[in-house]
Order: C-alpha cells, then structure tokens, then sequence
C-alpha cells in the first residue's frame, strides 16, 4: 500500500518528511521530474502535462492518490485534473489548500462563506509560475474577506537550491524579500510558496523580521494527509514498498538529495 509524493525536482522532499514523520506505517513513492525541472518557469500547458504524466507513472508504482507536493503544479495543473481527468478510482491533493486553510484559521473541508480572519496583509514568495497562475489569490477569496495579498516572484532562487549554491539562495531570498518589503512595507503573515523554500525559512525569517508570521507547508501538508486517510482509507494504493524515483540521473539526484535532507537518499530511474 503506497501514497504516491510528486515534485518537480527535491523540493518535495520536505513535505515527502514530514509525512513519513507523520505517517510512519504508510509507504511513500516520490517521485521528482527533475529531467524538466524547474517547473516555476514553465507554462501552464506544459506544467499540467509533466504533472499529468508523471502521476500516470506513481499510478503505475501502486499509488491510488497522489500528493502534488509542488505548488506550481498545484496551482497550474490540480483543479483541471481533479475537474476532468483523473479517474473516479484515483485522487490527486495539492500542497495550497493546506497552508490556506491554517492561514484563514479553518478546519480541514470547512466549506463556509469567506469570512473576516486575523491577518490583514499577506507577502506571497513563489515560483513565477505559480505568482502568475493567481490561484492562491483565487483560494483564499474563497475563505477569507479583507486581506491584501503583495506576491513576489522569486526568480534563480529553486535553481540556486537545487544546485546546493546556499550563499546565492541567500543573498536571493534576501533581496526578493527587499523587493516584496518595498510594495508592502508591514505584511502580518508570509506565505513560503514553494517547497523548496522551508530551506531556506530562517534567512526569510530574518530578512523579514521577527514579527512576521511564517508559514510553511510540510507540517500542515502531513496533518491533512493524516486526516485524509482517516477518512479514506482505502485511498492506500496497493504498492507496499517506499522508493524515490527520478527523471534525471539517478546518481546525481542521489547525491543532491542527500545533501538536500541530510541523509542518505537513493534515487532510481522512474
Ligand atoms: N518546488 C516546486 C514548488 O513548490 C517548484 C519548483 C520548480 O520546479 O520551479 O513550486
């Protein structure tokens, strides 16, 4: 029985931990395209079908449900897939609606009209692609009224990490949260939108200052899986055995990822 977690290359595998953490029993296959990544530069067409694919292939692997643990392809690719092409025995979740829910202080599926909600000015970091696609604007209108959302596209800074250059990711993070400082001087929250940044939470952090309230994905992510499979157990798939597959070069992978999380990671060829 497997979960399938799919990213466009490693930044997956912080929320792929947090799972496991949360979900110790339950088998993961995750899978990263990192033949094509980065994905935050990409089209909506293009990213739907790389996301599409690549969850036909965790189909393959035994996965009944797959987790997009990217939110370029979440916010390109999910609601197309879920509206008219993934099948009726299949489920695809994304990593967006998690962190909105916390951020609108709502329970899992509470489907109310959008109410007034404690915070008021709200900094977005994510890829271009995702800052483009508008879709975190479009599900938080659905939840909350009142609050200013000021996005910053944070071009280089996904390269930079995959690369494992942490002194550019740095310096990146410190001048795209200038820039969003710039169009909205005293944001209450930020929004780390993209699941590569949480390596990056503390530089945030204090380029932001020790007021703003940041919120990063996989943590919430791994509690709503939990509560997911609660409910729906059967959403299990069949493979019992957890691996990382890769597009790239499986030795290459191997090796970021493992600098990546700090432990021993061994990717094969998807
Ligand atoms: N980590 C992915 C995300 O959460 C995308 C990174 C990329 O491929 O650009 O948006």
């Amino acid at each position: 029985m497997a979960v399938g977690v799919f990213d466009s290359g490693l930044g997956g595998l912080t929320v792929l931990n947090a799972v496991s953490k949360r979900l110790p029993d339950v088998p993961f296959v995750y899978l990263g395209d990192n033949a094509h990544a980065p994905y935050g530069v990409r089209d909506a067409q293009d990213v739907y079908d790389l996301t599409t694919k690549a969850t036909e292939r965790l189909w393959e692997a035994g996965c009944d449900l797959v987790v997009l643990a990217c939110n370029t392809a979440s916010a390109a690719a999910l609601r197309r897939m879920q509206e008219s092409w993934l099948p009726p025995e299949k489920r695809a979740l994304g990593v967006f609606v998690p962190l909105i829910e916390a951020l609108t202080e709502r329970n899992w599926g509470d489907n109310s009209p959008p109410k007034e909600v404690g915070v008021k000015r709200v900094a977005l970091f994510a890829t271009p692609s995702t800052v483009s696609s508008r879709a975190f604007q479009r599900e938080l209108a659905f939840r909350a009224i009142g609050v200013d959302v000021e996005a910053q596209a944070c071009g280089g800074l996904v390269d930079a990490i995959e690369d494992g250059d942490m002194i550019l990711a740095e310096a990146l993070v410190k001048s795209h949260a200038d820039a969003l400082m710039r169009k909205m001087p005293k944001p209450d929250a930020a929004i780390l939108g993209c699941t590569h940044y949480p390596l990056m939470e503390r530089e945030f952090q204090t380029a932001l200052g020790e007021d703003v309230k940041v919120f990063s994905q996989a943590n919430l992510v791994a509690n709503s899986l939990a509560d997911y499979l609660e409910r729906h157990p059967q959403m299990i798939g069949e493979g019992t055995e957890s691996k990382f597959l890769t597009t790239g070069d499986p030795e290459k992978v191997s090796v970021h990822a493992t600098n990546f999380l700090k432990r021993k990671i061994v990717f094969e060829a998807a």
